[in-house]
């Protein structure tokens, strides 16, 4: 079976990463909805059109999972997807249940974007798990596009990046939940300018071994690993930040949806 995974840009890799460990003999497909990008901002009806366009492209490609790789699609889409796909969808949340469990000060901080940090999922995931810790929230939509320009390390990124973390750090927090896709690329600076007396939270591999979970119970036929990358946007512009982003360079099709 092939495995399905889109999200707004190129962030979304960093949970094809985690799944492609877990389950190295499933085809991967993954969608860059580029010419979209970024989701943070968009209006939920927005974000829901293109979710049905980005799975049913997915579908057509013949996967057997939609994986929405991306927290802020999730928010807004996920019972929509759910209700009108025919086949099985996993989401993605901000790490605020293991953040709760490991902080210590009993103050913890999300980055994340606007979309999912104002969406009624977040607010109802605090509610439920975060009641007796103080949670600091900052939106950093240019985080995103320092991720997808593919730097992930010079100075432009460093000082966005600075300014993010500067108020979660005067406020004695010691756990930060990465609540965007985009930024576990950005995980080796932010632990860099935190430091060890931080715990960073990426939830890729919990949402990876629910894929695993949920493929294998579909008791689908493995076959051989393939890897496919799609783009909304201009393939030639995003293939060298998907060869820096995954590591290896890799054609890239043009979707239309
Ligand atoms: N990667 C996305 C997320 O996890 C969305 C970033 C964006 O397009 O604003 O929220």
């Amino acid at each position: 079976m092939t495995i399905g995974v889109y999200d707004s840009g190129l962030g979304g890799l960093s949970m094809l990463r985690a799944i492609q460990a877990q389950l190295p003999n499933y085809g991967l497909v993954y969608l860059a909805d580029t010419a979209f990008c970024p989701y943070g901002p968009r209006p939920v009806g927005e974000l829901r059109q293109r979710a049905l366009a980005c799975a049913n492209w997915l579908i057509a490609q013949d996967v057997g999972v939609v994986v929405v790789a991306c927290n802020t699609a999730s928010s807004a889409t996920l019972e929509l997807l759910r209700a009108e796909l025919p086949v099985p969808v996993v989401g993605m949340e901000p790490g605020v249940k293991p953040a709760v469990a490991a902080t210590r000060t009993r103050r913890i901080g999300v980055l994340a974007t606007d979309g999912t940090l104002t969406g009624a999922r977040f607010s109802s995931l605090v509610k439920r798990f975060a009641a007796d810790v103080v949670v600091h929230t900052i939106s950093c939509p240019r985080l995103v596009t320092q991720v997808e320009a593919g730097d992930l390390d010079g100075p432009a990124t460093r000082n966005v990046l600075r300014d993010y973390l500067a108020p979660l750090q005067e406020q004695g927090v010691d756990t930060i939940v990465l609540g965007c896709t985009h930024f576990p690329f950005l995980s080796p600076l932010i632990n860099e300018m935190v430091g060890p007396g931080v715990t960073v939270i990426d939830t890729s591999p919990a949402v990876a071994q629910q894929v695993a979970r949920v493929v294998t119970a579909l008791e689908a036929e493995r076959k051989v690993a393939a890897l496919r990358f799609a783009t909304t946007g201009v393939p030639e512009q995003v293939a060298p930040v998907l060869a820096r982003l995954w590591g290896s360079a890799y054609p890239i099709e043009q979707a239309i949806c």
